[in-house]
């Protein structure tokens, strides 16, 4: 046995007893002549003690240790003076006193100081680049045990309940979860290819087919997508389907599930079953369909109170069967110009003409450049319903319901955060229903908001053709911290209603049977009626840890710019790979 205990181990129990430690060097003192090194490793630190008096020999070698040398310290543990416990670490109230030392490996100068505190100061790119000395990190290594721990929990729930766990191809088709696909050329074939699956999404369906009842997997995705803080081109999916439900049975199992994360997080017990709104609800009240429940800050609709109103700006809006709603901003009144204007360019952004405003002063009068054009009728009115007083700050919006409700959504998280209106430290989820079926994409074609074999509500089929953007869906997502946890829907099971979809998107018969053919036959052979949902397990590990980016809880996790700069990934590879799969590189043109 290398060693006796961990690093993370001793304490007062243990004084007096012969002990062998391996890790890592994190620190090297000199007191005097007598060596204190603390050696890490992913369970703790511990402080070992080299005194030329205990051995001379052990000594001289502490004396020429590193940051992260890698060494085996025997010796007796001993307890510290009371005056020198540190209370701030397990092993603060011992010590080892050393009287042998092994040095098992040396290491060169690392690039950064592996410590918490001082890594957030170092580049990101610098620590992926050592992605493996940052992993050092007690930080990080807490977030892979987190992780472990909820993958553990829904296994266990997931099993309990009766799900399977089956394991879908890598190697696959092309599914329509909305990016683009990372390909794998087939050397077998010239000119064919595989697609890395964006989700197990027509698996688990032809899983249902086949009868597996209750399918689940801890999936690994692929999306070829312009990434943000919460999203890797490769991620991890808590995916699972049922046959013989409707969406309350994935409801149920859903809040099971999250409940035994939270557990399995330390964060313990939730009420349950979860809050649900509709997805209306949710943009009315939120401006969002991912609201962040957290806090209220709620979006009012001040639409009737201006019904007559003689402010021109409210009263055109109004008019075309737009909407005046606003946000009361506790406690913001004294917030500074600059940042009215920021959010005004932000309203902008959103499509907004403008935003208008009030701050409530100390003497309880109304500072607004729009106040002059209300009724007293009117003042009155917008003091009840938005429940006015001294120090807030409201900030109105009058367009589209669509666009009001996306600046105020905006605006709502930032002034709530600026107003610290969002408590640190607390889980509020809330399903979203009845998602619209369909939008209008950016050149105002109908696209699906989900995917292609989403079931419209039970009482929504006849709108199909005749009033497609009214169709709700049985659509449904899991919100945690307005944050998107998760996504689901009852799917599409017999074969004429899926091909009525892909009509109503406009997808040619021929088109249909090439892409989803494969489905199309499996579902003429009779399917279940199911349905399903994936979450997002790397986000969801990082709400469960705190973090502030998913890759914080990735072990080797990829930059912005999809690359992994340990590796050294993507790479290009020689002319006889690239003759193998018979692909030929197109250099860019010489100028
Ligand atoms: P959807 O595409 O909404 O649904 O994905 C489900 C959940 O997966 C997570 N997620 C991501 N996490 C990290 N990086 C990404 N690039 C990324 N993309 C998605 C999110 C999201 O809520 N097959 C359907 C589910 C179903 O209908 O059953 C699907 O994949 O947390
Ligand atoms: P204007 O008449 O354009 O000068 O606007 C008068 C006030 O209404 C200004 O304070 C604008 O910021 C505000 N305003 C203009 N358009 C909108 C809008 N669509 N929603 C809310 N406020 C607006």
């Amino acid at each position: 046995m290398l060693r006796t205990h961990t690093c993370g181990e001793l304490n007062k129990a243990h004084v007096g007893e012969r002990v062998d430690l391996c890790g890592w060097v994190a620190t090297v003192r000199d007191h005097g002549g007598v060596m204190f090194i603390d050696l890490r490793d992913r369970y703790g630190v511990t402080q070992a003690i080299f005194d030329p008096t205990d051995s001379q020999e052990a000594w001289q070698v502490a004396q020429n240790l590193r940051a992260e040398y890698v060494i085996q310290a025997s010796g007796v543990v001993e307890a510290r003076p009371p005056a020198m416990e540190n209370r701030k670490l397990a092993t603060g109230a011992i010590e080892v006193r050393c009287d042998r030392i092994t040095v098992y490996n040396k290491s060169r100068t690392p690039p950064f100081p592996l410590d918490d505190g001082e890594a957030a100061r170092v580049s990101e790119d610098l620590r992926l680049a050592y992605r493996y000395l940052d992993l050092r990190r007690a930080s990080l290594q807490k977030n892979l045990t987190l992780r472990n721990k909820m993958s553990l929990g829904v296994r266990e729930c997931l099993t309990e309940k009766g799900f399977t766990e089956v394991e879908t191809p890598i190697l696959t088709k092309s599914t329509p979860e909305g990016a683009r696909d990372y390909i794998v050329p087939n050397r077998l074939a010239a000119g064919t290819f595989f697609a890395l699956p964006q989700a197990p999404q027509q698996y688990k369906q032809l899983l249902m087919m086949g009868g597996t009842d209750r399918y689940f997997q801890i999936a690994r995705c692929f999306r070829d997508e312009d990434l943000r803080a919460d999203r890797q081109p490769e991620f991890t999916q808590i995916d699972l389907e049922m046959s013989f439900v409707t969406p309350e049975d994935i409801y149920e199992v859903i809040d099971a599930v999250l409940a035994s994360v939270m557990r399995a997080s330390g964060h313990g017990d939730i009420d349950l079953p979860l809050p649900r709104m509709t997805y209306d609800e949710a943009m009315n009240r939120y401006g969002s369909d991912k609201p962040d429940t957290r806090f209220g800050m709620e979006i009012e609709d001040l639409t009737a109170i201006f019904a007559d109103t003689s402010f021109k700006v409210f009263g055109q809006v109004i008019e075309k069967g737009g909407v005046v709603k606003a946000v009361n901003v506790k406690g913001l009144a004294g917030v500074p110009i600059r940042a009215i204007e920021d959010w005004t360019e932000l309203a902008k952004d959103e499509g907004l003409g403008g935003l208008a405003f009030i701050r409530v002063q100390e003497d309880g009068t109304w500072k607004s450049p729009i106040v002059k054009f209300f009724s007293d009728e009117e003042q009155a009115s917008l003091k009840k319903v938005l429940n006015i007083e001294v120090g807030d700050l409201v900030l109105f919006a009058a367009d589209k319901p669509a666009t009001v409700h996306a600046a105020l959504g905006r605006l709502r998280l930032l002034a709530g955060a600026m107003a610290k209106a969002i408590p640190d430290g607390k889980f509020s989820f809330t399903w979203v229903t009845e998602f619209p079926l369909f939008e209008n994409d950016a050149e105002g074609r109908l696209q699906v908001m989900h995917h292609p074999f989403t079931s419209a509500h039970p009482e929504d089929w006849d709108l199909l053709e005749s009033d497609p953007l009214r169709v709700r869906a049985q659509a449904y997502d899991i919100v945690l911290n307005g944050v998107e946890l998760g996504s689901g829907s009852i799917r599409i099971h017999n074969p004429e209603t899926q091909a009525r979809l892909f009509k109503a998107l406009g997808i040619p018969d021929e088109e249909a049977q090439n892409r989803f053919g494969h489905l199309l036959k499996a579902l003429s052979y009779g399917a279940p009626p199911h349905g399903g949902i994936a979450l997002g397990l790397d986000r969801l590990a990082m709400l469960m840890a705190g973090a502030q980016s998913i890759r914080d809880v990735i072990a080797f996790p990829k930059t912005q710019k999809a690359s992994d700069l340990m590796m050294e990934a993507p790479s290009t590879i020689d002319e006889k790979q690239l003759r193998d799969v018979h692909l030929e590189i197109r250099r860019p043109e010489a100028e």
